[in-house]
């Protein structure tokens, strides 16, 4: 009989469904929700064999009503997401400790990623787009933006990551879901080209819209790139780095998916659908001229809502 008391934690992000629950003592945690969580928990189990830096799956099944549930050891303490608010000190610069847990996370997850590529077959970087983009549901919610444009700069990333080890990743890598412990949350897992995951998780801050509270700032973000490509080259792979922007623009393709609200649209979440449109668009301009993506020139969500398109401060 299960005797242990869960305290709710939150509804799960991704599933309407879902939820995650804390054991009274905080040893573990329990995730429940439809049949994806059944190949939530086998893959967590898996990517533990390859030494993925994961909880360990203590037990999964299915109630009696017929829901899911996975149960994991606790990773302890709080996400980075949460370090990082804590540490903020009336200004916006995210602490130089977190970047310091996060780059040592991510170099043992690349490190376990370089050492384990998969053969996802001759199409897996256009299935990577497709799975981390979600483009299908991004064409279907915005016509307008499936142009040759957006295919043929879509083209270019596949191309320009050809040869790169495709390996299984996370594909929601960010603070909220890393823990100095190790990393949770495998909800969306994938085959992708090595490096997507890791490379994006301080690029990926400006998508909020400044609303996160807290700031990477240059020196940040190319410190911790910098460690990610020693991190590389330890394991004898090529540095990720240069594959920033190829990487971002799919992940801008991801930041838009499931955005567009039902008519008639709540005016705020109308407004941050065409926020998300506009970070896709600038993001594609971007990488068109440049080959990469400095979401720093980003606007905030604040000054796009009042007509400004102005870098939003870091
Ligand atoms: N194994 C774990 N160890 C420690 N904390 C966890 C663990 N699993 C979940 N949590 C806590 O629960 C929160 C929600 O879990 P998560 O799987 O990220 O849910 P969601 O799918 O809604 O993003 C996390 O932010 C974290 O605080
Ligand atoms: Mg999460």
């Amino acid at each position: 009989m299960d005797t242990t008391d869960w305290w709710l934690v939150k509804k799960r992000t991704a599933d309407a469904d879902g939820a995650v629950y804390v054991s009274a003592d905080g040893t573990r945690y329990r995730r429940t929700g439809g049949p994806a969580l059944r190949s939530e928990a086998a893959f967590q189990q898996m990517a533990a064999t390859l030494g993925y830096p994961v909880p360990q799956v203590l037990e999964h099944g299915e109630t009696s009503t017929g829901t899911f549930f996975v149960d994991e050891e606790s990773l302890g303490g709080q996400s980075l997401h949460e370090e990082a608010l804590a540490a903020l000190d009336g200004g916006r610069e995210l602490s130089d400790q977190v970047v310091d847990q996060l780059a040592e996370v991510s170099s043992r997850l690349l490190a376990a990623q370089a050492a384990h590529p998969v053969d996802g077959g001759p199409h897996a970087l256009r299935r990577w787009v497709e799975q981390a983009g979600w483009t299908r549901n991004v064409f279907t919610e915005n016509p307008d933006l499936d142009t040759r444009r957006a295919r043929a700069a879509l083209a270019r990333a596949t191309d320009e990551l050809t040869g790169t080890p495709m390996v299984w990743g996370h594909l929601d890598y960010g603070l909220p879901n890393v823990l100095p412990a190790g990393v949770i949350d495998w909800q969306h897992h994938g085959v992708t080209p090595l490096g997507y995951d890791v490379a994006l998780a301080l690029e990926v801050i400006p998508f909020k819209g400044g609303a996160k509270g807290y700031a990477a700032t240059p020196q940040q973000r190319e410190r911790y790139l910098g460690v990610l490509d020693s991190a590389a080259r330890a394991t004898g792979r090529p540095r990720v780095s240069p594959h920033r922007g190829a990487f971002l623009l799919v992940k801008s393709l991801f930041f838009l998916a499931l955005m567009r609200p039902p008519e008639p649209a709540r005016a705020d979440k109308h407004q941050k659908w065409q926020y998300r449109r506009h970070l896709f668009l600038k993001g594609l301009e971007q990488y068109e001229r440049t080959g990469n993506i400095d979401t720093a020139l980003f606007p905030t969500l604040d000054s796009f809502a009042s007509g400004q398109d102005t870098p939003g401060r870091t």
